[in-house]
């Protein structure tokens, strides 16, 4: 595929490779790559056997390397981030930011994470990367260039998330980049909010990008996928850590996936329109004292989303003046057209209360804070439903 293709173009065409979607010679054939469901794979002979080894992407092998239709999803993933090289797929989007993770450290090193990291990561750090001798250390989401401060000898990796999860801090990601590049840190970036649509990330100057699928790219609430999108430096520690930890992801969802990703542009287009609508509502109402959406000027570090993200999704929270964890439960019960539940990204709107967990940054709110994330919904309707959320609230 032309790399001179835009982005909504590669979206449509990255990962329709004849092989995986045709029959023979010319241009018949079907459009989405279908589902290839395997364990065993049948060779000619030993020799074929032999070939097939070590296992890699585009050769049939056994089914925890994948298929067609896995590696479509990774071939499309990684046409989604110049200068990448590779895409690993795994079955959640936490496996994916805990295999990259582990592709980068060592026992013994310490890795540095932003306060705003998703809960399960910080999770993960604080549990089975301590159990195997790494350190870690988290930093303010803010922090920008001044990050060069925290780095000590045994500094290994940076982990960002831009976007942060719940307080939605945008992270100045070139900057950290830059200080990392030249001491020879990788940097690793969770994607998940922007999508490589609004951030290619690599481009930026991240080494590994993760996405959980799970949420926008699959875009419907019925699938968990998560993928690493990797230059080529991290490629082979990426795929060693992952085939070594026996990843593999699903052919059915990652074909949901792949079906998701083709309409991610329209998609994506209408909850940011759907979203800056509600959020711009909310801020003009008297119980909302901020309204964290990396679009508006409330946010912090809206000034490097403005430069660097080409869009917003439908994802933010907002910040009750006043008010107490009661008030937020009965705002949330409130509401008919937001369901309440975990994860985000699909067509549906839902609202969910966070107590964010914070050690090393500035921003820190006292008041009751509600995640909420805008659908495909006529705009008008769901402000009708947070009318009565706020009646509610009191
Ligand atoms: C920012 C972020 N990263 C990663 C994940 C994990 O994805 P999954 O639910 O597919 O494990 C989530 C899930 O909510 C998330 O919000």
């Amino acid at each position: 595929m032309s790399k001179d293709l835009r982005p909504e173009t590669r979206l449509v065409e990255a990962g329709r490779r004849r092989e995986w979607t045709g029959l023979g010679e010319g241009k018949g054939g079907i459009v989405n790559p279908p589902v290839w469901r395997a364990s065993t794979m049948l060779f000619d002979d030993i020799a074929a056997m032999e070939a097939a080894n070590p296992p890699r992407d585009g050769t049939l092998h056994y089914g925890r390397n994948g298929a067609p239709t896995q590696w479509a999803l990774a071939e499309a993933l990684t046409e989604m981030e110049p200068g990448a090289v590779t895409t690993k797929l795994y079955s959640s989007g936490a496996a994916a930011c805990a295999a990259a993770i582990l592709s980068v450290v060592d026992a013994g090193d310490e890795l540095l994470v932003v306060d705003s990291v998703y809960g399960t990561t910080r999770a993960f750090c604080e549990t089975t990367l301590k159990r195997f001798g790494v350190a870690v250390r988290y930093y303010d989401p803010l922090i920008g260039a001044d990050i060069a401060g925290l780095i000590g000898d045994r500094t290994r990796a940076i982990f960002l998330e831009s976007p942060g999860s719940n307080t939605f801090e945008v992270q100045d990601v070139p900057a950290i980049c830059a200080v990392a590049k030249p001491r020879g840190l990788p940097t690793l970036i969770d994607n998940t909010w922007a999508t490589p649509l609004f951030f290619p990330a690599i481009g930026a100057g991240c080494d590994l990008s993760i996405v959980a699928c799970t949420k926008y790219i699959g875009g419907h609430a019925d699938l968990m996928l998560g993928a690493v999108t990797a230059t080529e430096s991290w490629a082979k520690r990426l795929d060693q850590t992952s085939r070594m930890l026996g990843h593999a992801a699903s052919p059915d969802d990652a074909w949901l996936t792949v079906r998701g990703l083709r309409t991610l542009d329209v998609r994506l287009r209408r909850h940011q329109e759907n979203g800056l609508a509600v959020a711009r509502w909310l801020k003009a109402q008297p119980q909302i004292a901020r309204v964290l959406h990396p679009a508006l000027p409330d946010c912090p570090g809206h000034e490097f989303w403005k430069r660097d993200f080409s869009g917003a999704t439908g994802l933010f929270s907002i910040v009750f003046a006043g008010g107490d964890d009661a008030a937020a439960a009965r705002f949330v019960e409130a509401l008919d057209l937001f369901g309440l539940g975990y994860s985000w990204g699909g067509f549906e709107s839902l609202a969910i209360p966070h107590k964010p967990t914070r050690t090393a940054s500035s921003n820190d709110w006292e008041e009751p804070i509600v995640r909420l994330h805008i659908g495909l919904e006529h705009p008008d309707d769901l402000i009708a439903d947070l009318e009565k959320g706020l009646a509610a609230y009191g």
